[in-house]
């Protein structure tokens, strides 16, 4: 892996070669351990100014001698001099790097895909629903905009997890919630010792908070259970499919649409995507 001074100055990016980053802290997001935060820093401020994301993009993690997996970007671009990314272990790389400490180098390939479309999102209301570990470019999002927050109208987060031990961002969270331009609801699904948010899955916290559909978008992420269940309180709140953003996660491989690995219909995940509206997954036709 090599900085792109040592690429050669205006050199055309190789889209296969990973920029050189460095651990700067490995966070521990969950009560399980199971889900950690890498905070990653470039190697020459060339590749950081060259790694230019919106939130809603992914990157491919590389970790040498074990492979490269996309995750989404946890960091908003106005959170300059690093990058973040919250992954869950789930096989060989996430455990590779899981097990990786502070000061270790790897490496970064992206950034990937198409982001949330803020340009759409100035002067809307925003409704942000998320569920367990796939908070992660949700967190990007919120964190943008409030960074940016005369561009937005009313923010609204519904962010739900198991239980408190496995939300994430735990400081990220309070700190919002302090503010008085967002509205947070945080729930679990069950009553905890020391919880003092609210009590009940997603879907039905959404349908309680009732966001108002006129001059709004809905982003929803999470799990497929939690999806499956609040898209039909959203069209019942009014949105329509047009207003209801998601981000799909399926497998992929070169990450900028050749391989041809991702594919829903006629779309490539990786480079059309991850962020789709429901109306742009309701035309892909029914036999995909
Ligand atoms: C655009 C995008 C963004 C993502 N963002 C995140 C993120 O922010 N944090 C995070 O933890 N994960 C994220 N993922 C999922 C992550 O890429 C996979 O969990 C990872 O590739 C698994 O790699 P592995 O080598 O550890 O597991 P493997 O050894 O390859 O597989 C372990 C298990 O995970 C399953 N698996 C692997 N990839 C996927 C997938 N894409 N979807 C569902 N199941 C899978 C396998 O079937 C197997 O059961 C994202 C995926 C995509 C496509
Ligand atoms: S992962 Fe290769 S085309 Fe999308």
């Amino acid at each position: 892996m090599r900085t792109s001074q040592q690429r050669g100055e205006g050199a055309v990016k190789n889209p296969y070669l990973p920029y050189p980053v460095r651990i700067d802290q490995v966070i521990v997001e969950t009560d399980d351990r199971n889900i950690k935060s890498f905070r990653l820093v470039f190697l020459s401020r060339e590749d950081e100014e060259a790694f230019q994301y919106t939130p809603g993009q992914f990157a491919e993690l590389s970790i040498a001698g074990k492979g490269e997996i996309p995750i989404g970007i946890a960091s908003s671009p106005t959170e300059r001099g690093h990058l973040l990314f919250t992954v869950n272990k789930a096989g060989v790389v996430t455990t590779a790097l899981h097990n990786m400490n502070e000061g270790e180098l790897m490496g970064v390939r992206g950034p990937l895909g198409r982001g949330f479309p803020l340009d759409a999102f100035q002067g809307k209301n925003v409704v942000i629903i998320g569920g367990g570990f796939a908070f992660t470019t949700l967190r990007s999002t919120v964190q943008y905009m409030l960074d940016h927050r005369d561009r937005f109208g009313e923010i609204t987060v519904i962010y739900g997890a198991r239980r408190p031990g496995l939300l994430l961002y735990k400081e990220t969270l309070e700190e919002w919630a302090s503010r008085d331009d967002i509205d947070t609801h945080y729930t679990v699904d069950v009553e905890a010792e020391g919880w003092s948010g609210r009590v009940g899955f997603v879907p039905a916290v959404t349908e309680e908070v009732a966001p108002n559909p006129n001059n709004a978008y809905a982003i929803v992420c999470g799990p497929p259970i939690m999806i499956k269940f609040t898209m039909p309180v959203l069209t019942k709140l009014g949105f329509t499919p047009g207003q209801i953003i998601m981000s799909l996660e399926n497998r992929m491989k070169c990450g900028i649409g050749i391989c041809g690995k991702c594919n829903t219909g006629p779309k490539y995940v990786c480079k059309d995507g991850p962020v789709f509206t429901l109306e742009e997954l309701n035309r892909i036709p029914a036999e995909y």
